[in-house]
């Protein structure tokens, strides 16, 4: 079975090396391959995992949960695609395979600059979940050809689970010594270790904040700096990333987010923050953006972030073929600071993502980025919509300080009663203009303020391409994608 799998991957890796990302010829051509998403070449895939860059070749390395075996989630692998440019991916077989200790679940890699751990100076370590009936452990592996194949170190588990649901290890460098946070049942742990091998229990974080109406996975803890206009000074502050399932503010999953303070040991939050659910903020407005994370050694200090595009409530229905999902745009995240005085996570597209804008058009292309801007003063509804009479219809209420997306009436939503939905952001900033960025690809749309005060990822599944666009209250334009 292995070896067929490998072959399958090895020849899908071949198809979908280059940049035309699917020619149009290949039988896994399908009408919702995304062109400039990254999408596994076959079968299923469900979080981005172990995301570092490769400064030494410019290469940044997307791993991936991964079921080789079928289109629905099954027993997990890491699945691995590389990219220089982080819009075409070239697939790569399978780097992890389950073993004795269990399947493999989500995590991270960090390059172990100092030899830590013992496997080289510069090895590429990566700390996973292995998830078994009896429960989840946290185990590594290391590559020292770059992140291209592993070995599992002989001592795994590295750290054992005590509790059902401990999962996802994001590790980050702290000063001296690594910094595991992990997603255990509602609740977030951080660990600190010298040489990834042992772990020592430093805190917990979570028990009465935030939303909790589902289990807390896919944690991330990022030191980032904001501008205080008010105290004209730059402060650090640091952001957790939860992503929750289910309990998301419009059904099933998404990724709520804290800011608070590291001291070394435990991260807190000021008194009477996020009390509930409804006062924490979500990195994303759509339904559609789950277990985000950054790559690890992401160039220029910048947090670069994909996310799976999907929803754990129809993921596994979701109406393609030969390969079920895909992940975000690459997004850079960052502090600001909001009209209320709140400090918020904001996201723009990365400027690798942003380089796919070709040249203007004056019609609508099947795959475009489109530039909208909008007036403040007033309202406005930008419609995209096909010959078939399904449409896409987003609002900017100026009244209510909101920009939705509504994709009720947008194509086949008919594999699951949860897909049909309206999603709505505050916009955070008062502006005169609003300018917004959409990025359009065969089975999704993504929404940005240009500035990044919030974004919102949705999943369409039209029966042909929106071809036309309204924007009453404000005027776009339309740019190919170049590639
Ligand atoms: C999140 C998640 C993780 C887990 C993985 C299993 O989508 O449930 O918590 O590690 O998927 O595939």
């Amino acid at each position: 079975m292995r070896h067929s799998v490998l072959a399958l991957c090895a020849l899908a890796g071949l198809v979908v090396a280059g940049c035309s990302h699917r020619p149009a010829s290949h039988p896994t051509d399908e009408p919702f391959r995304s062109v400039y998403h990254h999408s596994p070449a076959a079968h299923w895939m469900n979080d981005p995992n172990g995301m570092f860059y490769d400064e030494t070749n410019g290469v940044w390395h997307l791993y991936y949960q991964h079921n080789p075996f079928g289109t629905t989630w099954g027993p997990m692998h890491w699945g691995h695609a590389t990219s220089t440019d982080l819009l075409c991916w070239q697939e790569h077989p399978i780097v992890l395979y389950p073993d004795s200790i269990g399947t493999i679940f989500s995590g991270s890699i960090v390059i172990d600059r100092y030899n830590t751990a013992g496997f080289g100076e510069n090895a590429v370590v990566a700390i996973y979940t292995q998830s078994e009936v009896c429960g989840q452990h946290q185990s590594i592996a290391y590559s020292t050809d770059g992140g291209y194949t592993f070995t599992k170190y002989a001592g795994n588990p590295v750290l054992k689970g005590d509790i059902a649901d401990f999962r996802d290890p994001k590790v980050t460098w702290d000063g001296d010594h690594w910094l595991m946070t992990l997603a255990c049942q509602q609740e977030i742990r951080f660990y600190g270790s010298k040489d990834l091998k042992n772990w020592e229990y430093l805190s917990s974080f979570g028990k009465d904040l935030g939303a909790h109406g589902g289990v807390w996975e896919c944690p991330e803890l990022i030191q980032l700096k904001v501008k205080n206009e008010k105290l004209k000074t730059e402060v650090d502050k640091y952001v957790l990333l939860v992503s929750i399932n289910p309990g998301g503010p419009f059904g099933g999953s998404a990724t709520q987010y804290f800011v608070g303070d590291w001291d070394g040991k435990t991260f807190t939050c000021e008194p009477g923050k996020y009390a509930d659910e409804k006062s924490v903020p979500w990195l994303d407005y759509g339904k559609d953006n789950y277990s985000t994370f950054t790559f690890h050694n992401s160039p220029d200090g910048r947090f670069v972030a994909l996310g799976w595009m999907s929803n754990w409530q129809y993921a596994n229905q979701l109406p393609t073929v030969a390969f079920r999902s895909q992940n975000t745009v690459a997004r850079d995240l960052f502090l600001f600071v909001d009209d209320e005085g709140e400090y918020r996570l904001g996201s723009v597209p990365s400027k690798e993502t942003l380089a796919l804008k070709g040249a203007e058009t004056g019609y609508l292309p099947d795959c475009a980025v489109i530039e909208l801007e909008l007036n403040g003063k007033q309202d406005a509804l930008i419609t995209l919509a096909n010959d078939k009479g399904e449409k896409v219809v987003m609002t900017l209420d100026v009244h209510r300080q909101t920009f939705s997306m509504d994709r009720t009436a947008s194509g086949d939503c008919s594999f699951s009663h949860e897909f049909a939905a309206n999603t709505t952001a505050p916009l955070y900033v008062k502006r005169d203009t609003y300018h917004v960025t959409l990025f359009v690809d065969h089975c999704s749309i993504e929404a940005f303020d240009s500035e990044g005060a919030w974004s919102m990822t949705n999943l369409v599944f039209p029966s042909e391409p929106y071809h036309h666009l309204d924007v009453q209250g404000g005027k776009a334009t339309i740019f190919e994608i170049k590639h």
